[in-house]
């Protein structure tokens, strides 16, 4: 059970941390948002947040997109997240919350010149989708065009668009949705970014795709290219390709790798986790967890 919130510029019990119905974020969806995870190590009986910084460095990004101005450094934000962890005191895997949110009582739909403020908690979490593979289905709802909502951002209102795929996807039988973007390409899960492998050859939608710019997914670029040496293709992805995909997984923090088996029962290679989906999955656990000496640098302990 969470018992402590960063709120009002200080560490309160959850209980205290209270926001009025009048609130203009709750009324309008105009705040924005992260996900970040910090993972028990149980052979150093420690906890580590898996990349806060560039985390951070978003989460100020997507409130620059709404024209918020919040007074605090991607350092202070991380500080402040180790400092409640620490009182916290966590041991098994968690999931953090930063919000930044609008917090004038006013009616009246704007994105400037209001007051803005940033709350944060964390909770414990495990698995959000199933890690043994998953079957996603196309949604019938398109992403949010960067045009109507910075898709680059993880802005609150648009996660309404997230929520109609999910429920669609999960009454329709699916684990997990595959979104679409205006132009009818791929474009990500719910909540996670999507890649194939066709070929031997790691593809991803690119960030012009209406995409979340994932910190995964950069990580999993990253380690396709240095460690697994794979030839990397940030390209447009039609419909019809991802049901002729050897290999497809979502990533993002909270679905961390997981291995997408069927597409629209469509099974993709021999209907089980591939072996690329494999090494990336293992890597990336081992990695966050602080077990590779050489990602140290992404890793932050708690304590
Ligand atoms: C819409 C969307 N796309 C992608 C991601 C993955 O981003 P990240 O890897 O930074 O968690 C998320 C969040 O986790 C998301 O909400």
């Amino acid at each position: 059970m969470t018992k402590f919130a960063y709120f009002n510029r200080q560490i309160v019990p959850i209980e205290d941390a209270k926001i009025s119905i009048m609130t203009h974020t709750f009324n309008y969806g105009t705040g924005c948002f992260g996900g970040i995870r910090g993972y028990w190590n149980p052979e150093r009986k420690k906890l580590y947040v898996f990349r806060i910084q560039d985390h951070y460095r978003r989460f100020l990004d997507s409130a620059r997109l709404l024209r918020a101005e919040l007074d605090y450094t991607v350092q202070e934000l991380a500080d402040i997240t180790i400092e409640l962890l620490t009182k916290e005191g966590w041991r098994e895997d968690c999931y953090i919350r930063p919000i930044a949110y609008k917090a004038d009582t006013v009616i009246g739909v704007r994105a400037h010149g209001l007051q803005d403020a940033v709350a944060i908690f964390s909770v414990p979490m495990g698995d959000y989708l199933k890690p043994g593979g998953v079957h996603a289905g196309v949604s019938s709802w398109r992403r949010v065009d960067d045009n109507a909502i910075p898709a680059r951002g993880k802005i609150i209102g648009s996660y309404a668009n997230s929520a109609l795929a999910k429920s669609d996807a999960l009454l329709n039988g699916f684990d997990e949705a595959i979104v679409l973007n205006q132009d009818g390409h791929v474009s990500e899960g719910s909540a996670a970014n999507f890649m194939m492998v066709r070929d031997g050859v790691l593809i991803t939608p690119p960030i012009t795709a209406n995409v979340l710019e994932g910190i995964t997914r950069r990580t999993l670029l990253h380690l396709a290219r240095t460690e697994l040496g794979l030839e990397v293709q940030e390209r447009p992805i039609d419909r019809s390709e991802i049901y002729l995909a050897d290999e497809a997984l979502f990533c993002g923090t909270g679905v961390q790798v997981t291995p997408i088996t069927a597409i629209d029962h469509h099974p993709l290679g021999d209907g089980k986790p591939g072996p690329i989906t494999t090494r990336l999955h293992d890597r990336y656990m081992d990695i966050v967890r602080g077990r590779v000496e050489e990602y140290a640098g992404w890793v932050t302990e708690v304590g």
